[in-house]
């Protein structure tokens, strides 16, 4: 389809977007258990210098090759490498992530819907310990029939916002839900921290366990800001293209990354104090949320509401990422083979359901079918998180910072921001070019027991 490229209505409409991509499930289901199982505050620190010195200058860069081409990630390498293979790959590699990324993401987002309808049922009134919870998550996630029915669900509602377009369907849904979103965890957070015993668990989110940081937690660390940010596979630089010259990207990408670490920490906010005010272990791993929380709310005054306003708001953080994840094969395909953007959405939309019914399965039958020791789900979680955004990242920052060069790209990041100069611009260029490809090197190597 040729026609003009859409373009985000407002700043504000590309911000709420981009930081609806980058908050998610990353930010509410595995943020907190990241730092329950490694080292509490200890952990948020590694995060936040991944978040400053490699995420920001990152998304920057990868915002700028967007704009700059405005096309999909594998347009816009083309063209700006003229014709490079090497990075017309990179760029392939990107769309691919976001395929398997999408596939699995999903499934987990089918829960957080199924999760709002069980808690509607009343389903947890009952249940008294995280065992019971436990149980009956077993009991759901391990029907073929729930969990494939909320993930078709869930994908359909994806469908929907990208048939719809990028001002239509995504810029309205983001801004509905980012607000929406926000104040929800307010309400929780405020909630949370006025129950009794709640300060233990204030107080585990404040102290730090430094000798619980090994190489692995770094990489842990690393993979986590990628993947909250949304970084790496072109979510950021396919939103990015519908972007004006106009606009100022340092200035919006910063406010992006303030707001997906603000919402990561007001999670823990949310989640800790009400777990340990409630006696629980804060170290249950990827079953926190859905084995422990339902339970805590039990005891809440209100719970009962409560407990829907959380799983809304899960459901809500998840559908802005997944619009972005399909958003990103979607113009890819739209982009190169010149198809129908309503047509390829749903096709596109079915496929990922296929590709993730694998994942789903790992729950319910096929657990103990695993490649390299994974399950499906882990290790479609492990490539595409841990291996592919930290790699994509590295090449982002390479192209930009050396193939590119910085000489080209700064006037074009100048444009709508003419005051990033001097010193601001020395800075992003020797994070670009040295500290971002370097860390990120050093942590996969080690995370990966190679060095
Ligand atoms: N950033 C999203 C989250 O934290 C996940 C995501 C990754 C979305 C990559 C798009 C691209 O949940």
């Amino acid at each position: 389809m040729d026609g003009k490229r859409e373009q985000w209505g407002s700043r504000i409409g590309f911000i709420l977007a981009a930081a609806g991509s980058a908050v998610g499930l990353g930010n509410i289901w595995k943020f907190p258990y990241l730092v329950g199982e490694n080292g509490g505050a200890a952990f948020i620190v590694l995060y936040l210098i991944c978040v400053i010195l490699v995420g920001l200058p990152v998304v920057i860069a990868e915002i700028l090759i967007g704009r700059t081409v405005q096309k999909n990630p594998v347009g816009s390498f083309r063209e700006l490498s003229k014709g490079n293979p090497f990075w017309i790959a990179v760029g392939g590699l990107g769309v691919f992530t976001g395929f398997l990324i999408l596939s699995y993401y999903n499934v987990i987002a089918g829960w957080s819907l199924g999760y709002v309808i069980e808690s509607i049922k009343g389903s947890f009134h009952k249940l008294e310990n995280p065992e019971a919870a436990g149980q009956l998550f077993e009991s759901l996630s391990s029907k073929p029939q729930w969990t494939l029915m909320f993930h078709g669900l869930f994908m359909i509602m994806t469908v929907i916002i990208i048939y719809a377009g990028v001002t239509k369907g995504i810029e309205r849904a983001s801004k509905i839900m980012m607000p929406a979103l926000l104040g929800l965890i307010i309400v929780l957070v405020i909630r949370g921290i006025m129950l009794k015993g709640a300060g233990d668990g204030v107080r585990y989110l404040l102290k730090a366990d430094f000798s619980a940081i090994t190489g692995k937690t770094f990489m842990l660390a690393l993979g986590q800001a990628f993947f909250s940010l949304s970084l790496g596979m072109g979510a950021l630089l396919t939103y990015g293209s519908y972007m004006s010259k106009k606009e100022n990207i340092v200035y919006s990408a910063v406010n992006i990354v303030a707001l997906d670490t603000f919402i990561a920490i007001l999670a823990g906010f949310m989640i800790f104090p009400a777990v340990f005010a409630m006696g629980l272990e804060p170290a249950q791993g990827p079953s926190l949320i859905f084995n422990i929380l339902p339970i805590v709310f039990n005891s809440i005054p209100g719970g009962y509401v409560f407990r829907i306003i959380f799983f809304i708001l899960l459901s809500m953080a998840a559908l802005t990422s997944t619009i972005s994840l399909l958003e990103v094969i979607t113009t890819f395909v739209v982009d190169e083979f010149h198809l129908k953007r309503k047509t390829v959405a749903i096709v596109l939309g079915g496929f990922v359901f296929l590709l993730g019914i694998p994942s789903a399965m790992s729950f319910c039958g096929w657990e103990n079918f695993t490649i390299f020791g994974r399950t499906c789900f882990n290790f479609v979680d492990f490539i595409s998180a841990n291996i592919f955004l930290p790699l994509g990242g590295i090449f982002i920052a390479l192209f930009v910072g050396w193939f590119w060069g910085i000489r080209k790209a700064l006037p074009h990041l100048q444009q709508g921001a003419a005051s990033f100069s001097g010193f601001l611009a020395l800075l992003w260029s020797i994070l670009i070019r040295f500290v971002a490809p370097i860390l990120i090197l050093l942590i996969f190597l080690s995370g990966l027991g190679i060095i």
